[in-house]
């Protein structure tokens, strides 16, 4: 997590505003605090805020800080409480570094500091990069020689970008398993990602590997591999669907994105035809994912399973590696993600190309991501760019795919995917009828999600949408599990939202909403016509269209991401920056 930004400016220029517009990009990396530095006439000057960039733009409206190259960082805090004094850029003497990643070996490299004399002034891992920068410029390195003692110190995870007042023309960069771009346009910017570089008028990016560094000296870039030998990577044109289109006519962009879903559905049917051939000689399919990626690669078994007969697996990508799991011969492997980015599932990746000769798909909404570079073949969500937090039209995006896979020998089905968009109109079109559920739930302190089948999946996308934007405690329940314990919680508050369309599991679910009905009076179900005459009259429903059952995952996703959106609203909580979270989770 952590965004990070740098620019190096023309002579002159005043490369302030350019970091703040790099910033707003990143903020969906983390927003505990932000800050920026810049070298101007031999000084570096630094502000930085606690919380939203926001407070870092009031103060820097305040302020006369100027300069032509600079760095700047929006935080998510892992080491040390987020403070202004733990915000970064973090400096130490005549340097100035912004970090993202985590120093595992921190610990060490602090008490040996401070054994030569350096004082901490924050509670920050970062701090002992920018003490070891200063400690080899004050012995007469140059900036590429003191990140590189760096490079070879530290240990974890690491993208970084710094100035020195001692060098004024010169910034360095480097990438050690978190994302680090470097732009070029009428200035030389470095990044977190594409779509901070290209708001800072870059036209091209080159990406770092893992343990390549970039020395910026004026408009002249030297790049060097994990050896430290001079490379040339590849230089790539920015598209410019890179560049987010703001709210619109929308309070936020998770509203935004929630009605964007029909248009990402259509594009991503339209864009991808997986090929049946493609399963030819799979005997097992393994996946990996985590968080709302996980809850659609949860869909997709259901899906596998039953209409291409393949035995699937699918994996917490942060736990899979560290049970040392046996692969199999045959395997077809997919890491399922939105931003490309999450570390769970590039490390699981990894696992698995290093464990096995399977092959190795991904399924990315961001395209160049990490995940994208390293996979056998990619298959991209056309959802856009996803700012909020919350997951929801890359979710759906994603589960579209996943069923294109499933369903690619079953031509009836692919046929009928095409008629999803205009189905996911019709029920956007009930948001108002979500709308007046949503005070029903919105002082509750908990609440449970009920489905089964492919359903079961949906239950907990729809806990986790409410616990993330409502902070509302929220579980997702296999609706016949519910008997086996949970089943204590309910009582006439605990709001109970069923999940029931028509279909083979549908007399299994009504029944297991009687039982619900017995003990609490809270009870909704989201259901289809069938569902209206069948289940009890007294219960508050949500009628849905009715609709071919293998698509229910992908339709009845969507009003439990309008309930959490409302209830949210009522609750009066920041819906595109839920506390803690941030979008792209590249931290273990
Ligand atoms: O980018 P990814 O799909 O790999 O992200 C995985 C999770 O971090 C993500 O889905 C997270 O759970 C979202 N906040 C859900 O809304």
């Amino acid at each position: 997590m952590c965004g990070i930004v740098g620019i190096v400016g023309r002579p002159g220029e005043n490369v302030v505003g350019k970091i703040i517009s790099g910033l707003e990009k990143l903020e969906y990396r983390g927003y505990d605090s932000a800050g920026l530095a810049v070298v101007h006439d031999g000084y570096i000057d630094v502000l930085r805020a606690v919380g939203k960039l926001q407070n870092l733009k009031t103060k820097q409206e305040g302020s006369k800080i100027y300069g032509n190259i600079g760095i700047g960082h929006t935080r998510w805090a892992t080491h040390g409480k987020p403070t202004e004094n733990n915000a970064h850029p973090i400096r130490s003497g005549s340097v100035a570094v912004v970090h993202n990643g985590i120093v595992e070996n921190y610990k060490g490299l602090r008490f040996d500091l401070q054994k030569d004399g350096y004082v901490f002034e924050t509670d920050t891992d970062t701090e002992v990069i920018a003490h070891l920068l200063q400690r080899k410029i004050a012995q007469g390195c140059s900036p590429r020689d003191a990140l590189r003692s760096v490079q070879e110190i530290i240990e974890g995870s690491y993208a970084l970008a710094a100035i020195f007042m001692t060098f004024p023309d010169t910034m360095v960069a480097a990438r050690y398993r978190s994302p680090l771009v470097i732009g070029f346009g009428e200035d030389i910017c470095v990044g977190s990602d594409i779509g901070a570089i290209a708001s800072i008028a870059c036209s091209e990016v080159a990406y770092l590997e893992d343990g390549e560094c970039a020395e910026i000296i004026g408009n002249e870039v030297s790049f060097f591999d994990a050896s430290f030998q001079p490379i040339s990577p590849k230089r790539q044109k920015i598209s410019p669907g890179f560049v987010s289109t703001g709210k619109g006519e929308y309070a936020h962009h998770m509203l935004k994105e929630i009605m964007e879903q029909p248009s990402a559905i259509r594009r991503t049917i339209l864009s991808n035809k997986p090929d049946g051939r493609m399963f030819d000689g799979v005997s097992r399919i393994l996946i990996v994912a985590c968080g709302t990626s996980y809850y659609a690669s949860m869909v997709a078994k259901y899906w596998f399973e039953k209409f291409l007969k393949i035995p699937t697996d699918v994996e917490i990508a942060s736990e899979y590696r560290y049970r040392s799991p046996f692969i199999e011969e045959n395997v077809l492997a997919i890491a399922v993600t939105q931003s490309g980015e999450t570390i769970d599932t590039l490390e699981a990746m990894e696992y698995i190309r290093k464990n096995s000769n399977s092959r190795v798909a991904a399924i990315a909404n961001v395209r160049n991501s990490a995940i994208s570079r390293i996979a056998d073949f990619v298959f991209y969500t056309e959802a856009g760019p996803e700012v909020g937090v919350a997951s929801t039209k890359a979710f759906t995006a994603q589960l579209t795919i996943l069923a294109s896979m499933a369903f690619s020998r079953h031509e009836f089905l692919i046929n009928k995917l095409r008629n999803l968009p205009s189905i996911c109109e019709e029920i956007l079109d009930l948001q108002y009828l979500v709308k007046d559920l949503a005070e029903k739930i919105c002082f509750a302190d908990s609440a449970i999600y009920l489905g089964r089948g492919s359903l079961y999946p949906i239950a907990l996308e729809g806990a986790l949408k409410l616990k993330e934007i409502s902070y509302i405690h929220a579980e997702g329940f296999a609706a016949g599990e519910m008997k086996h314990g949970p089943i204590a919680l309910i009582d006439d508050d605990m709001p109970v939202i069923c999940l029931c369309p028509s279909g083979e599991l549908f007399d299994k679910t009504a029944s297991n909403i009687q039982v619900a009905l017995a003990r609490g009076k809270n009870v909704v179900i989201f259901t289809d016509p069938y569902g209206r005459k069948h289940l009890p009259q007294e219960v508050t429903k949500i009628i849905l269209p009715e609709i071919i059952e293998e698509f229910a995952p992908i339709l009845y996703v969507i009003p439990l991401q309008l309930l959490a959106y409302y209830v949210a609203l009522l609750r009066g909580t920041d819906v595109d920056k839920p506390r803690n979270l941030a979008k792209s989770v590249t931290v273990e």
